[in-house]
Order: C-alpha cells, then sequence, then structure tokens
C-alpha cells in the first residue's frame, strides 16, 4: 500500500533516522546536532517511541523476549503508532511551527517497518494512521549487515547477553530499505567510516536547510 503523509507546512525541518539497532543512529544524530548547533541552527533533538511506550510491559517483552505468548503484537503496534502520533502532532509539530530543526530517533517507518516484519501484511489501519503523520523533509535509513549491526549492540557491556533474532533483524532490514525506496528515504551504507556517513548525511541536510 502507498504510504502517505501529512506535508509539513511550517517554517522548521523535519529530519529522521531509522535503521536496526546498533546501525548507527545515534553516533550520526549527535554529529548532525553539533554540526546544525554551530551553524547557527535551533536545533530539537527527540525520540520514538517516548519512554512512556519503552518502559511498558508489552513493549519490553517484544524487545527483550523470545517468548511474546501473552501479548498481542498489534496491540503493541497501536500503543507505538498512537506515541507516534501524540509525539509528532503535539511535540514536534510545536518544534516545527518554531522553526526549530527537529532530528527524531526513529519513526513512525519504524512502526510499520516492524508489523510487517512480524507478520502483518495487510493491516490497512497503520496507513490510514499515517495520513495523521508528518511527513519528514528528509528521511535517513542506515544500513548494515544485520551480523555487524548485531556486533555492535553486543559490544555494548549491558546488552552483550540481549536477546536479538537473526532472521528477524534480516526481514526488519530489508523492509526498511524497502520503504526508504518506495517513500523517497535516504540509504546512507554504515559500513562507511563515520566521517563518511556524515559527510552523505551533511549534504542531503544542506539541500533542505539552505533552501
Ligand atoms: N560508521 C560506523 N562505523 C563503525 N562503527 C560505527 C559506525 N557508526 C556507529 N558505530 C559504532 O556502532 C555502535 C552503535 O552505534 P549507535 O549507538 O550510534 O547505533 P544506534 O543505531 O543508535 O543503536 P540503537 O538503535 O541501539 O540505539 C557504537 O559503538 C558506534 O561507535
Ligand atoms: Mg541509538
Amino acid at each position: 500500500m502507498k504510504l502517505e503523509m501529512e506535508d509539513n507546512k511550517s517554517s522548521g525541518k523535519l529530519i529522521t533516522f531509522c535503521g536496526l539497532d546498533g546501525c548507527g543512529k545515534t553516533t550520526q544524530i549527535n554529529k548532525l546536532e553539533e554540526w546544525l548547533t554551530n551553524e547557527g541552527y535551533k536545533v530539537f533533538l527527540t525520540k520514538q517511541p517516548t519512554d512512556y511506550v519503552r518502559k511498558s510491559e508489552i513493549f519490553r517483552n517484544f524487545s527483550d523476549s523470545p517468548d511474546n505468548s501473552r501479548f498481542e503484537y498489534r496491540a503493541l503496534s497501536l500503543f507505538c503508532a498512537a506515541d507516534r502520533l501524540q509525539h509528532t502532532r503535539r511535540v514536534i509539530k510545536d518544534k516545527l511551527e518554531k522553526g526549530y530543526i527537529v532530528i527524531c530517533d526513529r519513526y513512525f517507518y519504524s512502526c510499520l517497518a516492524n508489523l510487517i516484519a512480524r507478520g502483518y501484511t495487510d493491516d490497512v489501519w497503520i496507513y490510514e494512521i499515517a495520513k495523521s503523520i508528518i511527513k519528514p523533509d528528509v528521511s535517513f535509513f542506515l544500513s548494515l549487515p544485520v551480523e555487524k549491526a548485531i556486533g555492535r549492540v553486543r559490544r555494548r557491556p549491558e546488552e552483550k547477553d540481549r536477546y536479538i533474532n537473526p532472521d528477524f533483524q534480516k526481514r526488519l532490514h530489508d523492509l526498511y530499505i524497502e520503504i526508504a525506496q518506495k517513500n523517497k528515504g535516504i540509504i546512507v551504507s554504515s559500513l562507511l567510516s563515520e566521517e563518511t556517513c556524515f559527510e552523505r548525511i551533511k549534504f542531503e541536510v544542506n539541500r533542505i536547510v539552505k533552501k
């Protein structure tokens, strides 16, 4: 199905980053925030889903455990979608109207990719909700082979034993690429050095902020 989103009509700009855990989103976001701030822009850094969802039992269960039998994935997906709707319209939109460059760590695309990766391929409601979500001025999708992404996550001491399903991560990765290709997202290979990735990101961001 076609993903239709609301155009950003505000003076501010919305930049989003999606991709597997460990693909380098935070690394690039921090560089971008520093660069834009030094260039004199007002920057607002945020993330989705919000901590309200992240701390919930249902979210933690699907993130941390192979046994999800107690929970219905669609319920989590709707919960995340509701959180993203609230956050996009009441937090991000407010900042965009005030002229900020908003950088969001993960975005609605993650909700869509996860839903499909879990096998819910015909759920129309997600596309209905998307119509009320602001379309980013530029959306980055960082691409990294699954084994490498898992390796980077596992290098964090607190996540060295975290449950990760490689097959699921592969489906998710491929869906991110598909969503990017269908929606004019910018795919950046995170196999490249942090600096080379950032040069690519800077180039695209310059195109939207210097308009
Ligand atoms: N281009 C790169 N080349 C090599 N290592 C990188 C690169 N980008 C990030 N890393 C390293 O990979 C690890 C994960 O990066 P980062 O925390 O930015 O990923 P993330 O996408 O934000 O992960 P999460 O989704 O779990 O928040 C870090 O140790 C970081 O230093
Ligand atoms: Mg991160």
